[in-house]
Order: C-alpha cells, then structure tokens, then sequence
C-alpha cells in the first residue's frame, strides 16, 4: 500500500497542470500521478485549433465569447459557470506560457488568434495545428522538474476506494508486475479524459475509454449530460483506421468550404453562418447530406486557399494529406463525422468537486455545466485549465479543513487464474462500437436506444461472470467501463424528452 498527499489519475492538460501548481503550493507534500499509458499519451496531446480565449478586447469581449458558447450550448449551459470559465481564462493562459508553452504570434508580436465554427471573433490561440502537442511538452516539462511528483505510467486505475461516500484512494494495475496496489489518498482527482473508443470511429486516441466516469459512477458519484456526444464533423475519412484523423475546425475557419461530391456547398442550405456553424449543426448537416446521397464521405475544399499560408498555420494536416494521396491546392479532402468528446460525464461544483467527499474531477471526464448541450469549440482545454485551477485554489485555500473517516484496507489477494482468451475481449469490443455507432449515433431511434439497452445488459453479465473464473487483464478493465459508459449514454438519452444541441432523438425505428 502506498500513501500519498494528492492522488490524479491522467496525465493530460487537466491533471498535469494540477499537479504543477499543488507542487508549487505544497514543496513538502507528495503528488502522486498515475496514468495508464505513456506519461505523455491523451486528448490533449491531439488539440489542434487552440484555446478560445479572449484576448484582443478591441475587437472581442467576455460578453461575446459567453453569448457564442451559450447559443452554442442551446439553452443548457450554466451561464454563471460559463461566465466564470470565460473570465478566469486570460490568467490560465498566462501561467501556461510561463511553464514554457509556445503560440504562434503575428509579426507585431501579438498572439495570433484563429476562428473557429461558432465563434463570432477570431479568439483561438494556438501552436500552428499542434497546440495540445505543444501544451503537453511544456507542461511535462515542468513536471518532471518537480521533486515532490511522482508519475507512475503504465498503471492503470480500476477503482476508487470509498467508505461512507469518502473517497481514500484507488486500486491500479501495474502493468509491468501485473499486480494490484491500493493508493491512498487524502485527496483524489479523477482527470481521465474523454469516452472515445467506445464508438470506434473517433478523432480520440485508445485511451479514451471512460475509465473515470465509470469508477466514478461505480461509487456514487452523480453523472450528468452523458447523452452530449460530440460528433466532430470533419474527420479524415480513411477505412484503413478507427482513429481518425482530425482536419481541424480552424481550416474551415480559414475559409475552407464542404461541398458535396457535385461541388455544392451544402452548408449553405442550413445555417447562415454556413461552414461555420456549431458542430453539432455542421455534423447534422452532413449526416443528412450522406443519408439523402448514400455516399460515405462529402469533401473540404480548400483549393482557393492561399497555400503558403496554409502550410505555415497547419503543416502538419497539409502533410497528413499529402501522404495520403490528397494534395490540397488541387484534391478536396474525404472527410466525415466522427466522435469527438463528451459534453456530460462526472457532476462538480464550481471549485471541482464531486458528490463524493475528498473526490474531484477536471477535465472532459468532468460536468461542469460550461458546455450545455453541445461544446463550442477550443473550450475544452480552456475548461482543464480553470478547473485544474479552481481546484488548486480551493485546497490551497489555509482555511480548508478536510474531514476524514476511520478506515482499514484489507491486503489484496493478487491471485492466479487463467487469463482470458484476447480474441473474446477483441471481438466483444468491435460488437459495442458498432452498436454505439449504429444505436447511438449523430441520429438515434427511440427503438435503437431501448434495443442497444437490453444488449448493453446482457454483455454487463457476461463479463461480469468472465472475472469470476479468469484473471482480468487492462483490456477487461477497459471493456467493462466501455460497457458502463454505453449503458449510462443509452439511459440518458432515452431519459432525454427534448433535441438539443448535439442530441437528436427520433421516435420511429431506423428500419420505417
Ligand atoms: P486527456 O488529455 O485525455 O488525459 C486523460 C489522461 O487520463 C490520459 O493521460 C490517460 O492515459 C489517463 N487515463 C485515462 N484512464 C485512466 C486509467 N484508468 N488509469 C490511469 N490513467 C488513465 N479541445 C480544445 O479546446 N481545442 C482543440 O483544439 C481541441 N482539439 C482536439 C483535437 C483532437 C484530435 C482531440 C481528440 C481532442 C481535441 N480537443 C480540443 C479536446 C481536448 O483535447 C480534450 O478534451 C482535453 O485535452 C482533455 O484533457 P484531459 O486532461 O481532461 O484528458
Ligand atoms: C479542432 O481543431 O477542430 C478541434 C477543436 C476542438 O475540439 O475544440
């Protein structure tokens, strides 16, 4: 058993900047992160557009970034927390670039600041179309730095341990020893990150698997919202993979435009501001396009773009193309919809805390009401950034008293079974992302929904009865939370009365 002062599960944005400022605050308290891959493997390491974050106050203001992300949350958002998020992220923004983290600048020195769909102003800030790379380099940086951190990769977590709604800590799987270890903590913070794999055809890398929300959820803590699925609407399109490559919202708000294979551009059917439309308008739209076409992708046509200037805002997406066989001065890019993020998941308060006592959350495992039914873009790491913040303010906070409950531990038995067959897990898993996919998806079916429960059940006994007999391995852990994650995406959109945003539920079956 290992004891330490903070307890963060993930090494993304959310849970590396918490753990610098507690390091900074705390020199001679332990901050422990686990994280089940390599130190540097999340959603954050993928950002490409940047950081919506007002800066140019002649041209923008917090009050037009707050009317753009509630018209973008389509009357769901908390409007005091977007209020709050949208004003803390000028300083969040500074102490990043303190910790070493680079943005592009104009030649007059200035940040140069890119649009985005659903944005009236240019606000995003932004590493060429590598941000997130960019943010997690820095921030690792420092990390590393940092006597008093400890990052234990390779270790995933598979359960809070909790005694009368206190969390004290977690059990994690160290892959290398294939032992499990308990990790107690006055304080935990679950910052896991997204959901993605669960679809399969996702922008996310494999590590979004709802690791958190689902240990969350397994020990009562409220989950919110999980219905939200964001549908990014231009994903490369490429059958060769299931993570897809992201063209980034910048491009189009660089003037790139969707076409159909005909050349019309259909976004002028549906929304005024055209290809800059919210996602989930944009994606609707080209799930209709596809639906009325039976055509598998439309295209982003930036042919008329000035390519040098291209090349320097975004090399690495003109490269991903170019090896791909498309050359954007004269080829359209293939591009179709594909999960995203998750707008719902794991309810904090304002300073990150969930209904879980000493148990927090930040990040996009966390519902923080910012996002209501449908993200704008580039809020997501503005949201890690306040959170990761208030967070740290609020235990930094001298008058804190954390209340604390007696407990023992008992020894786990670490025992050997046979393990199980990997080509069950494989396939199981390639069935529950073609039932989200099909079930869950940009449209959903009153019909679908009420099917893919009863499914999802079935596969929750099943593999619930595996752990009986064999020894459960990272890929057991994953599928059981994917499972969790299904079933509270499936529950909450059929609980869902009213479209919103990303959320479109019909009530005949697909088949009529
Ligand atoms: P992550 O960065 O995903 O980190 C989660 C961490 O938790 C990882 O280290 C993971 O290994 C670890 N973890 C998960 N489960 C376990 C477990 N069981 N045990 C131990 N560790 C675990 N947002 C924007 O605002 N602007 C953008 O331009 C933008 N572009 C994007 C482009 C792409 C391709 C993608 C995928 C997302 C993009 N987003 C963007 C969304 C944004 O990147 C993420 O929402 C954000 O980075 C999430 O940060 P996080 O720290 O919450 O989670
Ligand atoms: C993108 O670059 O299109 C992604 C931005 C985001 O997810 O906010």
């Amino acid at each position: 058993m290992t004891n330490t002062n903070y307890l963060i599960i993930g090494s993304g944005v959310a849970g590396l900047t918490l753990a610098l400022r507690l390091a900074e605050q705390f020199p001679n308290k332990n901050i422990t992160i686990v994280t089940k891959a390599n130190p540097d493997e999340s959603n954050t390491k993928y950002a490409q557009g940047g950081i919506a974050i007002v800066i140019d106050k002649n041209e923008d203001s917090y009050q037009k970034h707050i009317t753009d992300t509630l018209i973008c949350g389509d009357g769901l958002c908390d409007e005091a927390v977007v209020k709050m998020v949208i004003t803390e992220g000028p300083k969040r923004l500074k102490e990043l670039i303190e910790w070493g983290a680079k943005f592009d600048k104009n030649p007059d020195g200035n940040l140069n600041l890119g649009k985005e769909g659903g944005h009236s102003e240019n606000r995003v800030v932004h590493h060429k179309d590598q941000t997130g790379y960019e943010i997690e380099r820095a921030i690792l940086r420092q990390v590393y730095q940092k006597d008093n951190i400890i990052v234990l990769d390779h270790h995933f977590a598979v359960d809070l341990i909790t005694k009368k709604n206190y969390c004290i800590g977690i059990t994690a799987l160290d892959e290398k020893t294939k032992k499990l270890q308990t990790y107690t903590s006055e304080i935990t913070i679950l910052a896991t990150g997204g959901i993605g794999h669960l679809y399969g055809h996702t922008t996310n890398p494999v590590i979004a698997t709802g690791d958190g929300i689902a240990m969350a959820y397994r020990a009562g803590a409220s989950i919110k919202e999980m219905e939200f699925i964001q549908f990014h609407p231009t994903a490369f399109y490429d059958t060769s993979t299931d993570s897809k490559f992201l063209i980034s919202e910048a491009v189009r708000g660089f003037g790139a435009y969707l076409r159909t294979k005909e050349g019309h551009r259909f976004m002028m059917d549906y929304d005024s501001r055209q290809e800059l439309a919210s996602r989930d308008i944009v994606s609707q739209s080209i799930d209709l396009e596809l639906k009325k076409s039976g055509d598998n992708y439309v295209f982003l046509d930036c042919t008329h773009l000035d390519l040098v200037a291209f090349k320097k805002h975004f090399p690495m997406i003109y490269k991903h193309c170019l090896t791909s066989g498309i050359d954007i001065a004269k080829d359209w890019i293939p591009v179709v919809p594909a999960q995203h993020y998750l707008c719902g998941g794991i309810v904090v308060d304002t300073n990150g805390k969930t209904s879980v006592t000493n148990l927090f959350a930040c990040g996009e495992c966390s519902r923080t009401g910012l996002h209501g039914a449908n993200r704008l873009a580039s809020n997501s790491l503005l949201e890690a950034l306040v959170y990761s913040g208030r967070i740290y303010e609020h235990l930094a906070n001298p008058d804190l008293k954390i209340s604390t409950t007696d407990y023992k531990i008992s020894e786990i038995k670490n025992t050997n079974k046979p393990e199980i067959d990997s080509d069950y897990l494989t396939e199981l898993k390639t069935k529950l992302q073609h039932l989200m996919r099909q079930n869950a998806g940009i449209v959903r079916y009153h019909t679908d929904l009420q099917n893919a429960k009863e499914q999802l059940l079935e596969w929750k006994k099943e593999i619930k009865m595996i752990k009986k007999t064999h020894q459960v391995s990272v890929s057991y852990y994953e599928l059981s939370n994917m499972i969790t994650i299904g079933s509270l995406i499936v529950s909450q959109s059929l609980e869902r009365e009213e479209n919103r945003g990303g959320f479109l539920k019909l009530k005949m079956t697909s088949f009529v």
